[in-house]
């Protein structure tokens, strides 16, 4: 069964994963190390480009061996070496996919560069070994997709956002209560404690017509909402941080499975699956669980540690390429906009 090593550096994690696979056959990871830049650039609120990049060569190289001592795997044995080539930031990018193709042509090995939303969009099949025709939710910090999944490479967008990703949104309200980067996570935390319906923030485009996603007039209408309650400061009251971010998060989960589920109806798919940082949001989980159960929908979730950048999603997508013999010529470059190819 061919192993996979697969780089990920698209961001501020460093990560790599080693997999072994057959066509058709669940995957098994048998590495996935990430060296998080968190705490780093948490100091900024946001990621400093240069800072990542260096600190991605700092931490690739002892990665991969601790990757490869974790699967007891001897870098001989690696068959194909994978790496996101975009999008992300390009001193990142060129870290890790410079890394991956040195690797193969040292091992004279192929290599497969890997779009990092495919990445995602593949994530909860990693378990499963193979990609069954669904609609495809990918939510994470700079994206916000729904996708016709046809097979692994055959693609087609149904909707995106028309301005911030959800995770985006989360990022940016959480700036403006206070709460740190990332956001996410800070504002499910926070949101336990309050009431999601103390406050009527909008459910952008959900009348409309189609399938695309705004979340900019809802960021907009927190801002009001805290410049309306302390005008002096527009910082919110302690205790209203929890009803905040409780009708916040609603706001964003109703507007992702109202639309998702209705354009799995439209299209006829009787399977979703739900991908990104954002898709480890709870509420935004049980609320798929339960409309799609009672809907008769098949849901696929990506495994919590897939969620979030790592490489063994790369890694899988990679494999999957090889499977299909797509593998990239060792001059391919890295692309910071790069677009998920569709059919
Ligand atoms: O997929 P990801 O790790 O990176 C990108 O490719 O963008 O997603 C990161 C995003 C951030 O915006 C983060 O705030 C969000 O995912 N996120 C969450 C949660 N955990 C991470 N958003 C909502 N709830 C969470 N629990
Ligand atoms: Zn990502």
């Amino acid at each position: 069964m061919p192993i996979l090593l697969a780089i990920e550096s698209s961001c501020d994690e460093t990560a790599v994963a080693l997999l072994r696979g057959e066509d058709g056959r669940p995957a098994e990871v048998l590495a996935s190390e990430i060296a998080s830049q968190i705490d780093l650039h948490r100091a900024y609120g946001g990621v400093v480009p240069e800072l990542a990049s260096r600190n991605h060569s700092l931490h690739l190289r002892p990665l991969v061996e601790r990757a490869l001592e974790t699967a007891g795997v001897d870098i001989g044995a690696v068959d194909v070496f994978a790496a996101t080539a975009g999008p992300g930031l390009a001193s990142s990018l060129l870290i890790g996919s410079t890394a991956a193709k040195a690797l193969a042509v040292a091992a004279g090995k192929p290599f497969v560069a890997v779009n990092h939303l495919e990445g995602h969009l593949l994530s909860p099949f990693v378990h499963l070994g193979r990609v069954p025709p669904h609609l495809a939710l990918i939510v994470s910090g700079g994206h916000t997709l729904l996708l016709d999944v046809a097979g692994p490479a055959r693609y087609r967008s149904v909707g995106s956002t028309r301005d911030d990703a959800a995770g985006e949104a989360f990022d940016k309200v959480a700036k403006m209560l206070g709460l740190p980067y990332p956001g996410g996570p800070e504002i499910e935390k926070t949101a336990a404690e309050g009431d999601p319906a103390a406050f009527a923030f909008p459910r952008s485009m959900l009348k409309e017509p189609n399938f695309d996603f705004s979340f900019s007039g809802l960021k907009t209408a927190v801002l009001y909402t805290l410049t309306d309650r302390a005008p002096d400061s527009g910082r919110p009251d302690p205790g209203d941080l929890p009803d905040l971010c409780a009708s916040f998060q609603q706001a964003v989960v109703e507007v992702l499975v109202a639309k998702t589920v209705k354009a799995a109806a439209a299209l006829g798919r009787r399977t979703i699956a739900l991908s990104g940082g954002v898709s480890l949001n709870g509420a935004l989980r049980s609320a798929f669980r339960e409309a799609c159960s009672r809907r008769g929908i098949q849901l696929h979730l990506a495994d919590p540690a897939l969620c979030t950048d790592n490489a063994a999603m790369i890694a899988f997508a990679g494999l999957l390429h090889h499977f299909g013999k797509r593998h990239s010529p060792l001059d391919a470059d890295i692309d910071p906009n790069l677009p998920l190819a569709l059919a």
